[in-house]
């Protein structure tokens, strides 16, 4: 085979290597296996000097122009497969940043209080009731006057309550609410107020700040027996469908008749636990006192009658209870003041 022969023998084998080659690598070998110091086709220009002088001139100018075609031929080639080997990265890299972030790992939980507190609040959304939320700083008016507290009632004394001034605060109680509620609202009212509360008070069952739940509910035909069945509901949601309440009378200055509620143990039968013995949970009585309730006082409703709460046509029913005290019975925890101490070791156990 002539020279010039062989030159266009390896440009075409060149072509087609180049046209093969499925990386801009591949090409980077090509170069070097067709133009590299120890190729072929570059030798064969460096050994022109010694071809007889008739040929020089035609093997010299075939292998120039050979290489400069192989030279371009590759450079194009390695660009097409630049420009595809980066889009299959865009591609296969791609960032989607509509995606959320990667969630953190759990860490911590919700506190015993609120994980109760909101035990509470989905009973009584599933019974109809709303959920609001009233003034931590209250006045006196809202906190005593409107809910019929006599004058010389001993929780007004400033060694019982927080007083910001003479007519404001903090609030003793969530059944401030109950009016502003029934100002803002005309009946029917279903509603619970869920929040903090502040007292004079410290030891194993009394810390100066704690938490309540208060309920209302005003309609027309409200009775006693409303009052009863909303509150065995609650008790058998929160302590176990086995739940019985019986009402005691007892005396709260805006209800009239008022109750306290007690659950019957979830940890005994009767009183006595499993072996006998006295049940340590409700000390042998089979009951367990949970909450303040009571029908509306008239007097309360008087106070409101302009926005629709005429004693004579509406009736309500109102309770009030602690969240510490519902989940301290129904975690069995015995000191009040463990809620407030923000010992892991304590915390941690309410998952
Ligand atoms: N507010 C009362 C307290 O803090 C609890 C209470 C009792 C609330 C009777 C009520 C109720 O709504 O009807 O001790």
């Amino acid at each position: 085979m002539s020279v010039t022969d062989r030159i266009e023998q390896l440009e075409r084998e060149a072509q087609a290597a180049a046209a093969a080659a499925a990386s801009t690598v591949a090409i980077e070998e090509l170069r070097v296996r067709y133009l590299g110091r120890r190729a072929e086709l570059p030798n064969l220009l460096r050994d022109v000097a010694q071809l007889p002088t008739d040929q020089r001139g035609a093997v010299g100018s075939a292998a120039n122009r050979a290489r400069k075609e192989i030279e371009a031929l590759l450079e194009r080639r390695a660009g097409e497969l630049a420009v595809a080997e980066l889009e299959a990265r865009l591609r296969s890299e791609r960032v989607d940043v509509t995606l959320p972030g990667d969630p953190l790992p759990a860490i911590g939980r919700l506190h015993l209080i609120t994980q109760t507190r909101r035990e509470i609040e989905d009973v009584f959304i599933g019974l109809g009731f709303n959920v609001a939320e009233g003034p931590e700083i209250e006045s006196v008016h809202y906190n005593f006057d409107a809910l019929n507290h006599d004058p010389q009632h001993p929780a007004r004394a400033w060694t019982d309550t927080f007083y910001v001034t003479d007519e404001v605060l903090l609030r003793t109680h969530t059944s401030p609410m109950q009016v502003r509620a029934m100002e803002r609202t005309p009946p029917p009212l279903y509603l619970i107020v869920p929040g903090r509360v502040y007292r004079r008070d410290s030891d194993v069952t009394h810390t100066p700040q704690f938490h309540q739940v208060e309920g209302l509910a005003v309609d027309e035909d409200i009775t006693l027996a409303d009052l009863k069945g909303t509150l065995l509901e609650f008790a058998r949601a929160i302590f176990g469908a086995e739940r019985e309440v019986r009402l005691r009378p007892h005396f709260f200055p805006f209800t009239e008749p008022s109750v306290e509620v007690d659950v019957s143990c979830f940890a005994c039968s009767g009183g006595l636990a499993a072996g006998g013995e006295r049940c340590g949970i409700c000390k042998g009585t089979g009951w367990l006192e949970i909450l303040g309730s009571g029908m509306v006082d008239p007097n309360v409703l008087a106070g409101v009658a302009a926005n629709g709460y005429d004693p004579e046509r509406v009736q309500g029913f109102a309770f009030g209870m602690g969240i510490e005290r519902i989940a301290m019975l129904k975690h069995g925890v015995s000191d009040l003041r463990l809620f407030y101490d923000n010992d892991v070791r304590f915390l941690e156990q309410f998952a």
